[in-house]
């Protein structure tokens, strides 16, 4: 099996970026992360990805004019190892259309909401203050809109009495860390068709409770 070369942008703590790299050591997984890129030095995901044997990159955003510029760098380091699929993984910059262009329908992105509900950022407290009773987090493929793009996987929380904003961060961070890797790995093997605007599964996953994008039964 010829395992999809991958590049994963981080800026932060990487716990998303830890399941996917601890999902692709299975041999059996459909990627492969080959390439890891902060935007920020001194990160724990940089560490997380040496950790793994990864090869880190920083590109620090501060250092050019435009975002143009900035994300022709991104493009170069992820074409020179030839990525097929780029992952955003609290990557905390908006990428550019052209960057979107470059990789049409081959960029995830994670966003810790129920999209459309509650786009960018301060997601949790939104939903708190929304008065909502579920929340959870989207794996979405990008699309040159913020946080829109066909949904490839979701996973819900319930609100609980109490919560906060990191207490209920804390409980969708488990379910992302559960559905991201499961929509790479759709991905890359190929499972994942765009049709108006809209993903489509070649099948039913094993598990209904962790189909969120809709199989194709045409
Ligand atoms: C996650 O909540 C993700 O959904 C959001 O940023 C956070 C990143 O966390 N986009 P981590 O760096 O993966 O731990």
């Amino acid at each position: 099996m010829k395992r999809a070369r991958t590049a994963v942008l981080v800026s932060g703590s990487g716990s998303n970026l830890q399941a996917l790299l601890d999902a692709a050591r299975d041999p059996g997984f459909p990627a492969e992360v080959v390439l890891v890129i902060s935007n920020v030095a001194g990160v724990r995901a940089l560490e997380r990805a040496r950790s793994a044997g990864v090869e880190t990159r920083v590109v620090d955003h501060r250092r050019f004019d435009d975002r143009e510029s900035f994300d022709t760098e991104l493009a170069g380091l992820v074409r020179g190892r030839d990525c097929s699929i780029v992952c955003l993984a609290g990557f905390m910059r908006i990428l550019t259309a052209g960057f979107v262009a470059a990789w049409p329908d081959r960029i995830l992105n994670i966003h810790p909401s129920l999209l459309p509900l509650f786009p960018g950022l301060h997601t949790h407290q939104r939903a708190l203050d929304a008065g909502m009773t579920i929340a959870g987090c989207t794996v979405h493929l990008v699309s040159a809109d913020l946080d829109a793009g066909p949904i490839v996987a979701q996973a819900a929380v319930p609100v609980l009495p109490g919560d906060t904003a990191e207490r209920l961060a804390a409980r969708i961070l488990v379910q992302e860390h559960r559905i991201y890797p499961l929509a790479l790995a759709l991905l890359a093997a190929g499972r994942v068709r765009v049709e108006n605007g809209r993903v489509l599964l070649d099948a039913p996953l094993p598990d209904p409770n962790q189909a969120v994008a809709v199989p194709d039964r045409a």
